[in-house]
């Protein structure tokens, strides 16, 4: 269902990496992208952090900015300074910017509930789908349209019991697809979902539900290209069964759709300071999940959400929202910018040789 369209995004494989040691060069060399979720205050605040950010990835993902509550301040009212100015430095320095994301249930305008379920309650949607996606379509090639919209536990038939289900029904997804579709027809458009990582039977059941969502979709042609996998690993959760992950992911590609691990980072469990035994274990837990994501040919790329654990949000303080440097250790560089364990094994299932040939295009 993919759509060949000109992109002004630039064309990643073909940059050239002379000895580059970088988790992007890992990643193309095995055909793959790589990116991290950043907010622009990080770039513009602290240099040595956007050196590394720079070197480390192709692809940006705005961790707010691009956030529906955080751009449709009223009808017909736009805040579109802080996703330019992220914009402008993607742009500057030949990077994309993941599209992260149109609907979410948890960034809906205040203002929007009400008007959404009241009757022509779609044209918020569109008004907001409309500005975003021709603004920023020459820096984003992937747009995540709708955002974990699967919740067994719910009991609502599996979708989660949103503003959105409450408004338009559960062929909200069909609708918000083909409005992105008409928005940026060259656009690749995807569903993205958490918790489908472990073998458990919340997993198991968000796992099942998603596919059926993705059989009614492609029933009714409806234009979905790709899905994303969150990947928030968390320790307390066990070991992943790589088998079964391996089925799913097989499953996902038999659909016709691509992949990409979108927001992957590690919840840790043990907070003492034993950090040589705590990153091992972090590094051990993504490796496993990495080598199952990496062997399936469908799989484009991964980001990781945030980069250094200076600016993770898995240090964020619930009450205050601040965030507190160290703390949780998931992601590739520590709070003082120093590789872990966890960046080498990245990059080290990145760069393993694997038998097949990628069938697409960067
Ligand atoms: C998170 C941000 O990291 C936080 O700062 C914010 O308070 C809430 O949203 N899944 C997603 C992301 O799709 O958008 C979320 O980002 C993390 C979970």
């Amino acid at each position: 269902m993919a759509t060949a369209g000109a992109l002004s995004v630039p064309c990643l494989a073909e940059t050239p990496i002379i000895a580059d040691t970088s988790l992007r060069a890992a990643a193309h060399a095995g055909g793959r992208i790589f990116g991290a979720a950043v907010q622009f205050e990080q770039l513009d605040n602290d240099p040595a952090f956007r050196k590394l950010v720079l070197a480390e990835c192709d692809s940006l993902t705005p961790e707010l900015v691009l956030k529906w509550a955080a751009i449709h301040l009223a009808p017909g009212r736009f805040d579109l300074g802080p996703m330019d100015r992220l914009a402008g430095f993607a742009r500057t320095h030949g990077k994309r910017i993941h599209g992260h994301t149109l609907l979410w249930h948890r960034s809906i305008p205040a203002w929007a509930g009400p008007e959404m379920a009241a009757p022509g309650g779609w044209n918020v949607l569109q008004s907001f789908f409309t500005a975003v996606m021709q603004r920023y379509g020459d820096v984003v090639r992937y747009w995540d349209v709708v955002n974990e919209p699967v919740e067994p536990m719910d009991d609502a038939d599996g979708l989660r019991r949103s503003p959105f289900l409450s408004a338009f029904g559960p062929d909200y997804v069909r609708r918000a697809l083909e409005t992105a579709r008409a928005c940026a027809p060259a656009a690749q458009l995807m569903i993205n979902e958490y918790g489908l990582e472990y073998p458990d039977a919340e997993d198991e059941a968000r796992r099942a539900r998603l596919l059926r969502l993705l059989d009614d979709l492609r029933r009714r042609d409806v234009p979905l290209d790709g899905v994303g996998i969150q990947a928030h690993l968390r320790l307390d959760r066990g070991a992943i069964d790589q088998a079964a992950l391996a089925q799913f992911f097989q499953e996902l590609a038999d659909r016709g759709l691509f992949l990409l691990i979108t927001e992957l980072d590690v919840r840790e469990v043990d907070t003492s300071r034993d950090f040589g035994r705590r990153d091992q274990r972090v590094a051990a837990a993504t490796r496993a999940f990495l080598d199952v994501a990496l062997d399936q040919p469908a799989v484009r790329g991964i980001s990781t959400w945030g980069l250094s654990d200076r600016y993770s949000w898995l240090n964020e303080d619930g009450e205050s929202g601040t965030r507190q440097p160290g703390g949780n250790r998931g992601l590739p560089y520590d709070s003082a910018l120093r590789p872990k364990p966890l960046c080498r094994a990245m990059a080290s299932s990145l760069r393993t040789k694997r038998e097949f040939k990628l069938p697409y295009s960067l």
